[in-house]
């Protein structure tokens, strides 16, 4: 039911009619918009400081010229089609229209699967226990409860060396690697140059530019970021190192301790996007580069795959003095992550319903992309699947360097999340996000794609 601010002079008369002239002009301006319900005439009078009477006079009226609309145990609405808007936006309407980039990422999970019984028993649990002031404004670092199961948590599946008080809760991955450069950046007074893989995840540029970073793009090979390669005057790196985005490899044994030796030998920080970790399919995850050099390392992770992007809820694991810039700088900028999500996350990962959904959804995920490769080899043999059974995307190359392009297209139009990735160092690949696609639907979509496609991007 809609709270409605409405500016009524008592002294002036006519109460009805100039309720009626508010609601009217707030309906017009889109302030109220169709299918909205309206306070209970009893509970706006009460408001007003008005008899209910009147509120009753001004919503017959409305109704009578049909702004608003009656009915019996449904309340008092705004009319469909009055007013400026033709109909209620559903959730997310808005944000094609306003910025294209919105929305679902090949490496989005799928949103059907998202563990709702388990969240929903996770938020009673906590709304019947929490007292009272844990819902005050918390430490702008995350709540303690949770940095702690965190601290446990990446401790035993990532092998990350980090104390609670290493760990600092943020809204993802994207906003972990960007209060990191800024807060170098502000400790060295200058902008920072930053080096990142190349390919990489296009979408992280703006906002890692944004917080400071000069980027140099570092090429990516079959063992991951070419060490030898960093600039020697870089302040950070970026580097997915347990699955390279997009590629798919992993970072070898022998370049991930050329990594934190260069780290060690230049000062310089390497930021560690784990953005996909959980999910390994034919083999143990290597363990994380943070726990290798917890001082050097800042291991940045979030929930955005295992359960959902749109809870916006990371963290990162980092050494002291930055996790304490980290900290800072959350508590002079928004004060911190919302409580109550936290709490749910911590008692998830106590209580084991994490590491289950994620065991179920590691298998479910395994058999959609076992099924995609197969489907590929099977009617697109001149696309080569490259890295390793992981993640939520598969990364692709067209034979002879062809460009992907219209494949990305076709693709889309069957029903696959793909996008195309340019390189500086090599030729343009593409990304196929396959968590959306359940693995008996996959071979009939891929045929669907290789009949539109034959011909058209090999020349
Ligand atoms: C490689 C990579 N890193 C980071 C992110 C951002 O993740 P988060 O939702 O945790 O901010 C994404 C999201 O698509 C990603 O693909």
């Amino acid at each position: 039911m809609a709270d409605l601010h409405l500016m009524v002079d008592r002294a002036a008369g006519g109460l009805a009619g100039q309720i009626a002239r508010e609601v009217r002009e707030a309906v017009r301006s889109g302030r109220l918009v169709p299918g909205v319900r309206l306070p209970a005439t009893r509970d706006l009078a009460r408001d007003l400081g008005l008899s209910r009477g009147v509120v009753v006079e001004a919503y017959e009226q409305l109704v009578a010229e049909g702004v608003l609309e009656s009915r019996t145990g449904a309340g008092t609405r705004v009319a469909a089609g009055a007013g400026r808007q033709a109909a209620p936006g559903r959730p997310g309407d808005e944000r094609e229209s306003c910025w294209p980039h919105y929305g679902h990422r090949p490496t989005s999970p799928d949103l059907g699967l998202f563990p709702r019984q388990a969240w929903l028993a996770a938020v009673r649990h906590v709304l019947a226990t929490l007292p009272n002031d844990a819902l005050d404004y918390g430490d702008p670092g995350g709540v303690p409860a949770l940095r702690r199961e965190l601290a446990a948590y990446l401790g035993r599946v990532r092998a990350a060396d980090a104390s609670a008080d290493d760990v600092v809760v943020v809204t993802g991955v994207a906003q972990g690697l960007s209060l990191v450069v800024q807060a170098l950046a502000r400790d060295r007074g200058r902008g920072i140059v930053l080096a990142v893989e190349d390919p990489t995840s296009a979408r992280q540029l703006p906002l890692l530019r944004r917080a400071g970073a000069d980027i140099v793009p570092v090429p990516v090979d079959s063992e991951g970021i070419v060490v030898g390669a960093l600039p020697g005057d870089a302040d950070a790196v970026v580097v997915t190192p347990a699955h390279q985005y997009p590629t798919g490899v992993v970072l070898s044994p022998a370049r991930r301790a050329a990594l934190v030796d260069w780290a060690a030998r230049t000062g310089a920080l390497v930021l560690e996007d784990d953005y996909d970790a959980e999910f390994r399919f034919d083999r143990d995850p290597v363990g994380c580069l943070q726990g290798l050099a917890p001082d050097r390392v800042v291991l940045a992770g979030s929930v955005s795959k295992a359960l959902a992007p749109g809870l916006r809820l990371g963290w990162i694991a980092a050494p002291p003095r930055v996790a304490r810039a980290v900290r800072l700088a959350r508590g002079e900028f928004d004060l911190g992550s919302p409580v109550i999500d936290q709490y749910v996350l911590a008692h998830l990962i106590d209580g084991g319903a994490y590491d289950r959904h994620l065991r179920r959804m590691r298998r479910e995920y395994r058999r959609r992309r076992d099924a995609l490769v197969g489907a590929l080899a099977e009617d697109l043999p001149w696309m080569n699947v490259r890295g390793i059974s992981a993640g939520l995307h598969l990364y692709a190359e067209v034979d002879d360097g062809g460009d992907p392009s219209g494949l990305a297209e076709a693709a889309r139009a069957v029903g696959l999340s793909a996008e195309v990735v340019t390189s500086a160092h090599g030729s343009p690949g593409l990304v196929l996000g396959f968590a959306r696609l359940p693995a008996h639907r996959v071979a009939e979509a891929v045929r669907a794609l290789a009949g539109n496609v034959e011909g058209d991007v090999r020349g």
